[in-house]
């Protein structure tokens, strides 16, 4: 894979990825969760949401746009609702956060909702749905992104790329930019030099179709499955911005713009599993579905049939037992964001 020069222990990245953020005034607790978090996406291959947002992260800490510090605070609780209000806090601290509640309002009530405003990026939504699939709970997570993404039959940028989780007690994740990949992906295949990406992947600046990154970077994603994926991306929108009361489309603002807070809205749903059933018969119910699907033959050029999580879980098993492979381009920008820290990267 080109660009793929350094492989590194993900207790290693771990350590680097927290003392980075340490260094730029980051509490240590919530320093180890995002480098935790960055790496659980590395490990996953998840690469666009894995350690080289740190640059990302570390530049709007450096600028003001984001407060390392803010623990956000709870707007409202309501039976099993919560509105919580991030206080432009790292979005992982504020996931943190609003999981607890999730998890905590399901095992009372059967079912919660937190509704979060005033977030930060939080990463990878997969590794948030997968606490609540952890205690034993169906996670459903949702993000609203800047707006990037035009809709179906517009040129002019819309919506985010508004990803969409669902994690159970079982076999199963399903973790989903609604764009027909995120952005960071896009952005990843640029930083690590590669020549183009897919078709079907992005427009340039004018709207037309592209396969060049250096044009998608400064264009747009392309929306998921046509019409289909614009109804996805509002309902996403919905979810997130409207029902918190968080801030409207056009005053989110992605990790790469300077001088603006994020202030994304985020969406956390908690089943719990054990209100109808005990999880171990759910594991077994979902794990024969699974069986399923996966017992259709293969189509003509591929060797098996997979469902959503396969990918990831393989990929995790794979670099942790041999290392994450990271490509020289993030590799130099951490170093560079390393270096005005004073944080000295580990020998690889
Ligand atoms: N924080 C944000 O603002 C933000 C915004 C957008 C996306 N994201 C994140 O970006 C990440 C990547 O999103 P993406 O849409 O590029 O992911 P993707 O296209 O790589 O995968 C999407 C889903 O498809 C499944 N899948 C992949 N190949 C499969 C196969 N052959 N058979 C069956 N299932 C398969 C995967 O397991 C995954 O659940 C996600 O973690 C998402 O949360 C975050």
């Amino acid at each position: 894979m080109l660009g793929s020069d350094i492989t590194i222990s993900a207790p290693v990245l771990s350590e680097y990825i927290e003392r980075i953020h340490q260094a730029a005034g980051v509490p240590s607790s919530t320093a180890r969760l995002v480098a935790d978090s960055l790496v659980a996406a590395n490990l996953r291959g998840v690469d666009s949401h894995g350690v080289q947002l740190t640059v990302w992260y570390i530049e709007r800490i450096r600028t003001g746009d984001m407060d390392p510090c803010a623990e956000g605070r709870v707007v409202s609780e309501n039976g099993c609702v919560v509105v919580y209000d991030g206080e432009n806090g790292v979005g992982q601290r504020v996931s943190e956060i609003c999981c607890g509640h999730a998890v905590r309002l399901a095992a009372q009530h059967g079912v919660a909702i937190v509704s979060a405003r005033e977030s930060n990026h939080f990463g990878a939504a997969a590794y948030w749905a997968q606490k609540m699939a952890d205690a034993g709970q169906i996670g459903i997570v949702m993000c609203n992104a800047s707006t990037i993404v035009p809709p179906w039959q517009g040129r002019a940028p819309r919506l985010g790329t508004n990803p969409i989780c669902m994690a159970a007690p079982g076999p199963w994740l399903l973790d989903m930019a609604t764009t027909t990949v995120a952005m960071n992906r896009i952005y990843k295949a640029h930083m690590d030099g590669y020549a183009r990406i897919p078709d079907g992947w992005a427009f340039d600046a004018n709207g037309v179709p592209t396969t060049d990154p250096a044009a998608a970077i400064k264009g747009m994603p392309m929306p998921l499955g046509g019409y289909k994926g614009s109804g996805i991306g509002m309902m996403v929108e919905i979810l997130c911005s409207v029902l918190s009361g968080g801030a409207k489309r056009e005053d989110v603002c992605g990790i790469h713009v300077q001088g603006r807070k994020a202030r994304a809205s985020q969406f956390f749903m908690a089943i719990d599993v054990a209100r109808f059933m005990p999880v171990a018969e759910f594991t077994a119910r979902l794990t024969q579905l699974v069986d399923y699907v996966k017992s259709s033959p293969p189509a003509p050029g591929y060797d098996e049939v997979m469902v959503a999580g396969d990918p990831e879980w393989r990929m995790d098993a794979e670099r942790r037992a041999h290392g994450i492979p990271l490509g020289r381009g993030t590799w130099d920008k951490l170093a560079e964001v390393a270096a005005r820290a004073g944080v000295t990267p580990p020998e690889v």
